[in-house]
Order: C-alpha cells, then sequence, then structure tokens
C-alpha cells in the first residue's frame, strides 16, 4: 500500500520541484490523474463543470463530501484536498472546524481549502491550530463572483495588489501549509512567492509560483470556452463528438451491435 503525499511534505516543496496538481470529481478520472499529480483538488469548481452551475455558490458540503469520498476511491498516491464551498466557513472559526472535520472524517482525504480573504486567517489559525492541514485561495476568488461583479484578475492597480499580497501573508502566517493564487500578473505572483514560507499554486498566475493546477475538464479541452490562462492540452470535445456521431450512426444503420458484441446460443 502507497502512502500518499502528507501536507509537510507539500509544504517542503517550497522553492524545490513545482507541484503538479489537478482538479478531480470522480474515481476513473482521479485514477488517471494520480500518477502524475502531486495534490488533487475536489474543487468546488464541481458546480460548474460537472453539475452546470452558472458559478460556485450553490455549491454544498454534502455534493463535496460525495465527490471527496469518489476522488479518494479513485487514488492512492497523491494528496486529496477538498474545497470547502460557500457558507460553510465564513460565519466562525467553530462553524469551519466543525464543517472541515466532517469533510476530513467523511472522505479520508487529507486537507482543505477556504478562499482566504483577510478576515479568514483567524479561521485558518483556528483550524491549523486543531490539526486540520488547510491551504488558503487569494487573489481572484470565485464564492466573491456575486460581489465582485463576475471573475475578475486581481492586482491590477496599487490598492487591489496590497490587499492581494495582504491576504497571502495572513493565509501563510495563520499556518496555511500551500496557498493557491488566482488570477494576478507575474510580477504579483513573483513578490508574494518570495514572501511567503507556504509554497504557492498559481492558476492564471504564471510560473512563477512553486506549483500549478488547472480545471481538469477545461486543459483536457472539454469545453468551447476557458478562462485565457487554460492550455488545452487535449481535444476531449472533439473526441467525445466523433464517438458518439459514430455509434449514432452505427446504431441507425444497424451496424451496432455486430457479431463480436452479441452473444452466441450456448453450443451443446
Ligand atoms: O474549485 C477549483 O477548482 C479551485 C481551483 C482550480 C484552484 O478552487
Ligand atoms: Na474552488
Amino acid at each position: 500500500d502507497v502512502k500518499r503525499i502528507t501536507p509537510p511534505q507539500v509544504r517542503a516543496r517550497k522553492g524545490g520541484e513545482p507541484l503538479v496538481c489537478l482538479t478531480a470529481y470522480d474515481a476513473p478520472t482521479a485514477a488517471l490523474l494520480d500518477p502524475h499529480c502531486d495534490l488533487l483538488l475536489v474543487g468546488d469548481s464541481v458546480g460548474m463543470v460537472v453539475h452546470g452551475l452558472p458559478n460556485t455558490l450553490p455549491v454544498t458540503l454534502d455534493m463535496m463530501i460525495l465527490h471527496g469520498q469518489a476522488v479518494m476511491r479513485g487514488s492512492h498516491r497523491a494528496l486529496v484536498a477538498v474545497d470547502m464551498p460557500f457558507s460553510t466557513y465564513e460565519r466562525s472559526r467553530e462553524q469551519a472546524f466543525d464543517n472541515a472535520a466532517r469533510i476530513l472524517r467523511e472522505t479520508g482525504c487529507q486537507a482543505v481549502k477556504v478562499e482566504s480573504g483577510v478576515y479568514i486567517a483567524e479561521t485558518i489559525r483556528f483550524m491549523a491550530e486543531r490539526a486540520i492541514p488547510v491551504i488558503g485561495h487569494v487573489g481572484l476568488r470565485p464564492q466573491a463572483a456575486l460581489a465582485d461583479g463576475g471573475f475578475k484578475a486581481k492586482g491590477r492597480d496599487a490598492a487591489s495588489r496590497a490587499k492581494v499580497i495582504e491576504e497571502a501573508v495572513a493565509a501563510d502566517e495563520a499556518g496555511a501549509f500551500a496557498i493557491v493564487i488566482e488570477g494576478v500578473a507575474e510580477d504579483l505572483a513573483a513578490e508574494i512567492t518570495a514572501r511567503v514560507k507556504a509554497p504557492t499554486i498559481g492558476i492564471g498566475a504564471s510560473a512563477a509560483c512553486d506549483g500549478q493546477i488547472l480545471v481538469t475538464p477545461d486543459m483536457l479541452g472539454l469545453f468551447d470556452w476557458t478562462p485565457r490562462f487554460v492550455k488545452r492540452y487535449a481535444d476531449l470535445k472533439g473526441q467525445f463528438e466523433d464517438g458518439v456521431k459514430a455509434y449514432a450512426a452505427d446504431v441507425r444503420a444497424r451496424a451496432f451491435p455486430g457479431p463480436d458484441q452479441v452473444y452466441k446460443p450456448k453450443s451443446g
């Protein structure tokens, strides 16, 4: 039985070989990603890319736990972290601890991630001091999409820049063992990466970070539209369409099932 990568091992990768991270939501995908990734994130992006929701705000704790269980079953090597969804950790430190503990207990995952404005730092500290490994998430915070008026890159003026640095430093000092930085320019990602002790994991945040993460269906080309920071490494949409079209044509032509796919009568 291979042991999984641990939070201290991820933390020790600061400044070393970049951390390879991707999102996963189901067991077969997790099994394909596991040999190649250091960390699998069960992101609340599941609401958008799996459940067809317009943003991540309606995602529930039960949804995250169900997907977290599936990802744990499909993987055995990578560290699995599960996102805490909107409204399950912001109200109080106790609320956050109880819900994080439920995620750890019911999925067996090794860490949780919270979108971390400065106001969440005390919550990160409360959980980290009580043995819950926590990942922070600064810059573009998708759970703030309503308040921000959409998904907007951060740090583009001096005030916003200072705010993102403050968020990252607060998460770091509070004990986050890694920090996701989303949607910021390279110079800001580089400055944050130099200032915090935790490894930074970038998404739309340049190669200056200590690791990278992308939403797996985005980077495998499942959708027509993706953010500008996504590089497509496959054409899943094209392959899906070709496969489904060929199946539909075969069925209509009675070319499927063919002789190979039909049970034979028992020959006596
Ligand atoms: O929900 C998600 O998928 C995320 C990242 C891609 C960092 O939070
Ligand atoms: Na997320």
